[in-house]
C-alpha cells in the first residue's frame, strides 16, 4: 500500500510517498519533497502565520507533483492520504488538511489524520537503524519539549514536559538576543563552536527537581542580562562564549532529564526527535552518556529532524500496518486541531 503524506503545521510544506507491506517489514520512503519558508519569515524574525498559510497554498500542489514524478507514480497508485491534523498554526494546518481531504474525496480514497509529534517521534523509523519498541522518546522541537514512554505505535505516555518555553524556543530566543537570524537554533550552535561553554554561568532551571520536567524561560532572561552587560559592541569571542554557554545549559538539562526518564522507566532505548535533535552537542553528549549505561540512542536522519512530509506518511503507514484504520472517504468535511496533546492520541 502507498501513503501520500502532507505536512503544513508551521513553516515547512512537506509532501512524501511511503510504501509498506505487512507488519514486520519497515515501510519505505519512495520520495519526498520539502519547501522551507525560513527565508520568507526571516525578515520578521519569526513565523508570520498568515504568510505561512498563503505560502503553503502556493507550494503544496507543485510539491505533490514533484513527489509523484520522483517516485514514478500517479495519484491512482496512492491508497491512503495522510495529513497533519495538529498541533500547529490553524491556518497553515487547514491548507494541508484541505488539500489532503479534497484529494481523497476526488479519488475515493481514505484519509488518515496524523498528530505532528507522532510524526516526529516515529521519524527514526525512516532511518537505516530503526528503533524497536518500547523506548523513551525525547521530543525537542520549536514548540514542544517532552519525554514520553512509547510502548507501541499509538501508545504514548507523557513522563514530563516543559512548564514554559520549549528547548527550540530557548535556542531561538537566545539566538535572537545575540543578533542571529531566525530560526536561531542552528546559527547559535554554529557560533558556539568557537566559544567557551564555561565562560558564562547560566541557570539550569528545574535541574534538581527529581522529575523529568523542564523550564527554559529563566534561561532566556539570564541570556538577556548577559547581552545587556556586554553592551553595544561585544567582541566576536564574547558572543561565541555566550552562545556556547547557552547551548551547554540547554544540552545539560536535556541530557540529565533524559537519563532520569530512562532510569525511572527501566528502558534501555532512547529516541530523540524534533528540530533540536539535529544539535551536534546534544547528540555527542547523549551518545557518550548512553553508551556508558548500555542504552541505545536512535535519531532520525539529520534532514528529517525538522518538519517534513515523510514523517507524516511514515506515521500513517506504521498505524495502517497495525490495523489502526484510516477514515473512509467523506464528502470533504474535516477539522484541524491547533492544540492537541500527544497523550490524547490512541
Ligand atoms: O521540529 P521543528 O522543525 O519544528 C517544530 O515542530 O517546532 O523544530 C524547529 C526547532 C527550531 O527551534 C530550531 O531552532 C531548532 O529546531 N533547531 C536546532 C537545530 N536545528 C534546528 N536547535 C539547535 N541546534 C540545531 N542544530
Ligand atoms: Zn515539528
Amino acid at each position: 500500500m502507498r501513503v501520500l503524506g502532507f505536512e503544513s503545521s508551521c513553516d515547512e510544506t512537506g509532501v512524501a510517498l511511503v510504501e509498506f507491506t505487512e507488519q514486520g517489514c519497515s515501510p519505505k520512503l519512495l520520495a519526498d519533497a520539502l519547501h522551507s519558508q525560513i527565508s520568507m519569515h526571516q525578515a520578521y524574525g519569526g513565523v508570520v502565520p498568515e504568510l505561512a498559510s498563503r505560502d503553503h497554498i502556493r507550494r503544496v500542489i507543485p510539491l505533490t507533483r514533484e513527489v509523484l514524478a520522483r517516485a514514478q507514480a500517479s495519484l491512482a497508485d496512492v491508497d491512503v492520504i495522510a495529513y497533519t491534523q495538529g498541533p500547529g498554526l490553524a491556518g497553515a494546518l487547514l491548507v494541508g488538511a484541505g488539500v489532503a481531504v479534497s484529494l481523497a474525496a476526488a479519488l475515493g480514497k481514505p484519509t488518515m489524520a496524523v498528530h505532528h509529534l507522532e510524526g516526529h517521534l516515529l521519524s527514526p523509523f525512516l532511518s537505516s537503524d530503526p528503533p524497536e519498541f518500547p523506548f523513551v522518546a525525547l521530543l525537542v522541537s520549536g514548540g514542544h519539549t517532552q519525554l514520553m514512554r512509547v510502548d507501541e505505535v499509538g501508545s504514548y505516555e507523557l513522563l514530563g514536559e516543559t512548564i514554559d518555553d520549549a528547548a527550540g524556543e530557548a535556542f531561538d530566543k537566545s539566538a535572537k538576543l545575540l543578533g542571529l537570524p531566525y530560526p536561531g537554533g542552528p546559527h547559535l550552535a554554529k557560533l558556539a563552536e568557537s566559544g567557551n561553554p564555561e565562560a558564562f554561568a547560566l541557570p539550569r532551571p528545574l535541574m534538581h527537581s527529581g522529575k523529568p520536567d523542564f523550564s527554559f524561560a529563566g534561561l532566556k532572561t539570564a541570556v538577556l542580562t548577559q547581552v545587556k552587560r556586554l553592551g553595544d559592541a561585544p567582541t566576536e569571542q564574547q558572543r561565541a562564549d555566550l552562545a556556547a554557554s547557552t547551548q551547554a545549559a540547554i544540552v545539560e538539562v536535556l541530557l540529565k532529564k533524559s537519563l532520569l526518564a530512562l532510569k525511572e522507566s527501566g528502558l534501555k532505548r532512547l529516541v530523540v526527535a524534533g528540530g533540536v535533535g539535529a544539535n551536534r552537542m546534544l547528540r555527542e553528549q547523549l551518545n557518550a552518556a548512553c553508551a556508558k549505561r548500555g542504552i541505545r540512542v536512535h535519531y532520525p536522519e539529520l534532514s528529517l529532524c525538522t518538519d517534513n512530509g515523510a514523517m507524516i506518511a511514515m506515521a500513517a503507514a506504521l498505524r495502517l500496518q497495525r490495523g489502526i484504520g484510516a477514515t473512509a472517504p467523506s464528502g470533504g468535511g474535516f477539522e484541524v486541531r491547533p492544540r492537541w496533546a500527544l497523550g490524547e492520541v490512541s
